[in-house]
């Protein structure tokens, strides 16, 4: 690498979020978050209960080059100050991941730079070292996003080992569809959480799905089922009169109590195999990545059983959790750094929807 900092734009359309930002990465040391902007879908898909891939790609569309503007005008540079643009190549929504890969690709041609594809969950696990408190390697990384839940040992950039996954649903899923069963808006895990908060999470008795499986692998789509039962038991399934005065009955309700139980089942899990992650790995840090990170009592209960067990445990900056361009820009800049991005100077991309970090 030069002398002088390297200017990288990162792009993130894998879902939901249109995420662009700029970094600066020297040569060695800390990458810096230069500016970074982000536009929501949310507010568009909450009235189909879920995203809508079509429409998520087209937003995507409307987005992206406004908001390239925009971390340019920010951070008081022009296009032709970036030296490499990286761009989410899987995995995710195969539209949606086009659209920031062909701005990429378009971009990248017309500067004459270089392109990089990152793999979005690598963004999300290196996310916590543009926080105040960076993490050092090797650590256990916790991923719990809307697509997936997994355990991986992070000797350092691009060397993962996989130590566990959902077998069924991920994390975020399991608060998602819990939440929308519960008459909840989407996306359900921060509501769920907010509703939690007024409930007693021991009202009901959830089952831990694979807690003691001996494994570090995970299963949450029991939980929905139970969730689905409990509702029918208060009567509230599919009933959106009944739904919406139990909701008036908020804070103190069953369905706040439904609401705390589910949570405390999905953290208690979550928690209990990031111990085992360390226990078996001998390892004393953890980060955890991913929308799920945000939620309040998984870092109250992780950071107290960190304590007592001498476990440093990262997280990224909270409006960084969830999907981000910050991210991806990072990820790159990291990847160069250590001699291991895959630059491509040719007009040509492509995307992986599919795609496993551990064989990256
Ligand atoms: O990482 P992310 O933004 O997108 C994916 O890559 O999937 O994660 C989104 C997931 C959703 O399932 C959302 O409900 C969940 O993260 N989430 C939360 C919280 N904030 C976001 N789950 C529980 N508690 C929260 N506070
Ligand atoms: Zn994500």
């Amino acid at each position: 690498m030069s002398e002088r900092p390297l200017c990288i734009l990162g792009i993130e359309s894998s879902c939901d979020e249109t995420g662009v930002a700029l970094v600066s990465a020297p040569a060695q040391g800390p990458v810096q978050l230069l500016s970074h902007a982000l536009h929501s879908q949310i507010d568009m898909h909450q009235a189909y209960g879920g995203v809508v891939p079509e429409l998520a790609s087209r937003d995507h569309i409307r987005r992206v080059v406004p908001l390239v503007r925009q971390v340019m005008s920010e951070a008081g540079r022009t296009l032709t100050d970036v030296d490499v643009v990286a761009y989410t190549r899987g995995p995710g929504l195969a539209g949606a991941l086009l659209v920031g890969a062909g701005v990429a690709c378009a971009l990248a041609t017309a500067l004459g730079k270089p392109m990089v594809g990152v793999h979005h969950l690598e963004g999300h696990l290196l996310s916590p070292f543009l926080s105040a408190d960076p993490p050092e390697f090797p650590f256990i990384a916790l991923l719990v996003s809307g697509g997936h839940t997994q355990l991986m040992r992070v000797d350092g950039v691009g060397r993962y080992e996989l130590l566990g996954e959902t077998v069924d649903d991920a994390a975020g899923e399991a608060f998602d569809k819990s939440a929308k069963l519960m008459g909840l808006p989407y996306p359900g895990g921060p509501h769920l959480s907010k509703l939690a908060e007024s409930g007693d999470p021991k009202a009901f008795e959830l089952p831990r799905p694979m807690l003691h499986s001996g494994d570090l692998d995970f299963s949450f789509s029991g939980l929905k089922t139970s969730v689905r039962t409990q509702l029918q038991k208060l009567n509230l399934l599919d009933d959106e009169v009944a739904l919406a005065k139990a909701m008036a009955n908020v804070p103190a309700g069953p369905l706040a109590d439904l609401a705390a139980s589910t949570q405390a089942a999905i953290v208690e899990v979550l928690v209990k195999k990031s111990l085992a992650a360390l226990k078996a790995t001998g390892l004393k840090r953890i980060v955890v990545a991913g929308g799920v990170g945000a939620n309040r009592l998984l870092r109250q209960q992780l950071n107290q059983a960190g304590e007592r067990r001498g476990v440093r445990v990262h997280y990224p900056e909270m409006h960084l959790c969830t999907d981000n361009g910050a991210m991806i820009a990072l990820a790159g800049a990291m990847r160069l750094q250590v001699g291991m991005a895959v630059l491509r100077r040719d007009p040509v991309f492509d995307v992986q929807p599919r795609w496993d970090l551990s064989k990256i």
